[in-house]
């Protein structure tokens, strides 16, 4: 079944945006990489981004449908989006969380909790782009 990898809010501007936090990799060297590695693990992967809150739950919901393991880095509704708390809890298949900072280790308490940790499979956070890679191969295993 094919892999979502869902991006939420600000991603679009990967590489412009802090890069001396989120890198100079843009959002779409990003999908093309997860594309690449999704191939080398055997795993059809569609990536996806928006700004929009409704969106993202749109597809979250037609990836619990269709039983889509999902590939998630919620950005900023990470930290308090209760209605994506809901819609991660609604996952048939592996949810991988997926940071390219550590909040956790970020100054701003806001980040230090997330909605998506309980239904996750596993976190990977502080890696860079390269955790979206570790997700994937995560996925892979599973
Ligand atoms: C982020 C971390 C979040 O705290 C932040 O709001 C983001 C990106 C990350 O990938 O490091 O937008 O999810």
């Amino acid at each position: 079944n094919k892999v979502l990898v869902l991006n939420g809010p600000n991603l679009g501007r990967l590489g412009r945006r802090q890069p001396e936090i989120y890198g100079y990799t843009t959002f779409s060297e990003l999908a093309d990489l997860c594309v690449g590695w999704g191939q080398d693990l055997g795993l059809e992967v569609e990536v996806r981004q928006t700004n929009h809150e409704g969106e993202l739950l749109d597809w979250l919901n037609d990836a619990a449908d269709n039983e889509n393991p999902v590939v998630l880095n919620a950005a900023a509704w990470t930290h308090y989006s209760y209605a994506i708390f809901d819609a991660c809890g609604q996952l048939v298949a592996p949810l991988v969380e997926v940071h390219i900072s550590d909040p956790e280790k970020r100054p701003e308490v806001f980040r230090h909790t997330s909605v998506v940790t309980p239904h996750a499979a596993a976190v990977i956070a502080g890696y860079g782009i390269d955790g979206y890679r570790m997700a994937l191969e995560h996925l892979a295993r599973t």
